[in-house]
Formats: C-alpha cells, sequence, structure tokens
C-alpha cells in the first residue's frame, strides 16, 4: 500500500496555536499533524451524519430506570422497528434500579442519528449520549 502524504504550511496566529499545543498534549497528542488529520477526519464525519447516501456507524448509550412503567418495552419496540440499523445491544445492570444499554448502529447517518435521537428522548430515559463515527471508507481513496 503507497502512502499519499502531502506537506502542508498553514499561517495562524501565534496565541491560537499555544492554545491549540496546549490543548491536543491534554488529549494525549505527541504529534500535531495527527492532531490535525483527527479533527479533519471527525469534522467530515460530522457531515456524513447529515447525509442520507452515506453510511455511517456508531452507538447510542441510555441510562434509565428499569421499573420505570411500559420502558423496556417501548425501547425493545423501538429497536425491533429499526433492526435493520442495529448491530447489537449491551446491555448493563448497574445496581437495583438503572440499567445501562449500548447500541450499536450502522445505516445512512440521517436515519441513524434520527433513531439515536428518539431512543435519548423516550420518556424515562435519564441520561443518553451518542457517538458518531464513521466506516471510514470515506477516509481511504488509493
Ligand atoms: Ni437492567
Amino acid at each position: 500500500m503507497k502512502s499519499n502524504l502531502s506537506r502542508i504550511g498553514i499561517t495562524i496566529p501565534e496565541n491560537l496555536l499555544q492554545q491549540f499545543d496546549k490543548h491536543i498534549t491534554e488529549r494525549g497528542y505527541t504529534n500535531r499533524s495527527k492532531a490535525v488529520c483527527d479533527m479533519i477526519r471527525d469534522s467530515l464525519t460530522q457531515e456524513e451524519w447529515k447525509s442520507e447516501k452515506v453510511e455511517v456507524v456508531g452507538a447510542v448509550a441510555i441510562v434509565y430506570d428499569h421499573h420505570t412503567r411500559d420502558l423496556n418495552a417501548r425501547l425493545t419496540e423501538i429497536q425491533h422497528q429499526h433492526h435493520q440499523y442495529i448491530l447489537s445491544t449491551t446491555h448493563v445492570h448497574i445496581d437495583h434500579h438503572n440499567c445501562l444499554e449500548i447500541i450499536a448502529l450502522k445505516g445512512p447517518g440521517n436515519k441513524i442519528r434520527a433513531l439515536g435521537e428518539t431512543l435519548i428522548a423516550t420518556r424515562g430515559v435519564l441520561h443518553g449520549k451518542m457517538i458518531f463515527s464513521t466506516t471510514g471508507k470515506e477516509f481511504h481513496h488509493h
């Protein structure tokens, strides 16, 4: 596999560069190029999630009290209605009341974003977060 790397020079305000270097060092980066590439890929990935054509992967994590009336049934119903977009569901019983469910998703960006938002917005869900990732296909043009 041939690597296709370009070297670029950019102009950036001194204080912005200092802030950037501090920011990426705190996040464990030892290499400025890797940090910039990651931010570019993340920005492009955000666009994929607006698309109805590009297939993306991601996950939604929700925390809820399983004693909440009908909630388990509602969450299961939503997942069955969208089974074609759901890769896996991991259920963790956190304590006597609360459950953590991590649902891995794959499908058109706009469709699975809406699905994740629906799960998070379901009445009784205490907290929810989505991870917006990518299949990576768009980043491999050889
Ligand atoms: Ni549980």
